[in-house]
């Protein structure tokens, strides 16, 4: 495993105490149903619009080097799919899914004709079982998308699976600043700032930006979460915390000898 920039070690969790944020599905798939509207505001609102520079920073270390097509898992309303497209050769297709119909919708109507967005397929999917063959996608993306997935490692091993031999898996992804005061500044703006501003905007889900850190403190960041990539079936699997720890771009390599994972499953005794 490499650490580029920063190495970060894994540190106590301040929510770990906290029940367990409610991830299922339909639970999921509603919250964005609602907030759909209002999403790429409140993105660029509440990150001053650094979630940008993100996204460009994914983008950049996509190896676009082949025709296969491209997907970007949980696209929501598509911004890191337009900005692959952006940086695609002209050859490439590029592929977002995301389970929910109204994202969906407002990613589909971001399309520009004669632009390189124009050609964009949107599929409605569920991350956790995805409608492609094994093998099919040179790079298969997620943005701030795998923490919402109800089975981390079920995402992780779809992804895996539809990319190509070769391919990159990239994740990019909330993570905790591991600098002390950092973190507990960062905590506090995102426990008690962050959810009051989101309740004025996204005014029909009160609990949507109540979910959102309490979603990222109970999702495994840094090492921890690349580790869950490996287990997925990814080899040289490496991080790059981004602004302080604030965001992490993962990436992995699904090696060309993959034989899939063995899931291990609870032996039912009916
Ligand atoms: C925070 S948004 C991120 C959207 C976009 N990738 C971005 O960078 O802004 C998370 C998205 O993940 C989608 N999602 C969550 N769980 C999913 C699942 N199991 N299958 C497909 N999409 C899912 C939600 O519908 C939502 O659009």
């Amino acid at each position: 495993m490499v650490v580029t920039e920063h190495e970060t070690t894994p540190v106590a969790d301040s929510d770990a105490a906290s029940p367990l944020v409610d991830k299922s599905g339909s639970r999921v798939r509603e919250m964005f149903r609602q907030i759909a509207p209002r999403y790429d505001a409140m993105n660029h609102l509440l990150s001053l619009s650094i979630d940008r520079y993100w996204r460009w920073r994914t983008v950049r270390i996509l190896k676009l080097d082949s025709a296969a097509p491209v997907l970007d898992t949980c696209t929501g309303t598509g911004d890191l799919a337009i900005a692959i497209a952006k940086k695609a050769p002209k050859n490439v297709r590029v592929v977002g899914s995301d389970f929910c119909h109204a994202m969906l919708e407002i990613a589909i109507r971001k399309r520009r004709a004669g632009t390189t967005s124009e050609s964009i397929e949107f599929i409605e999917a569920d991350s956790q079982s995805l409608p492609f063959p094994e093998n099919r996608f040179q790079c298969v993306t997620v943005a701030f998308g795998l923490r919402n997935v109800t089975d981390t490692d079920q995402g992780l091993r779809e992804m895996t699976r539809v990319c190509t031999p070769g391919g990159q898996v990239v994740v990019l992804e909330f993570s905790q600043p591991r600098l002390i005061g950092l973190r507990q500044a960062y905590g506090f703006y995102f426990r008690n700032v962050l959810p009051r501003i989101g309740q004025l905007f996204a005014r029909n889900d009160k609990s949507a930006y109540k979910y959102l850190p309490e979603s990222v403190g109970q999702f495994p960041d840094g090492q921890a979460l690349a580790d869950r990539m490996t287990a997925a079936g990814l080899t040289d699997v490496r991080f790059t915390p981004m602004t302080f720890g604030v965001a992490t771009i993962y990436q992995g390599t699904k090696p060309v000898a993959y034989q899939g994972t063995k899931v291990s499953t609870t032996e039912s005794t009916e």
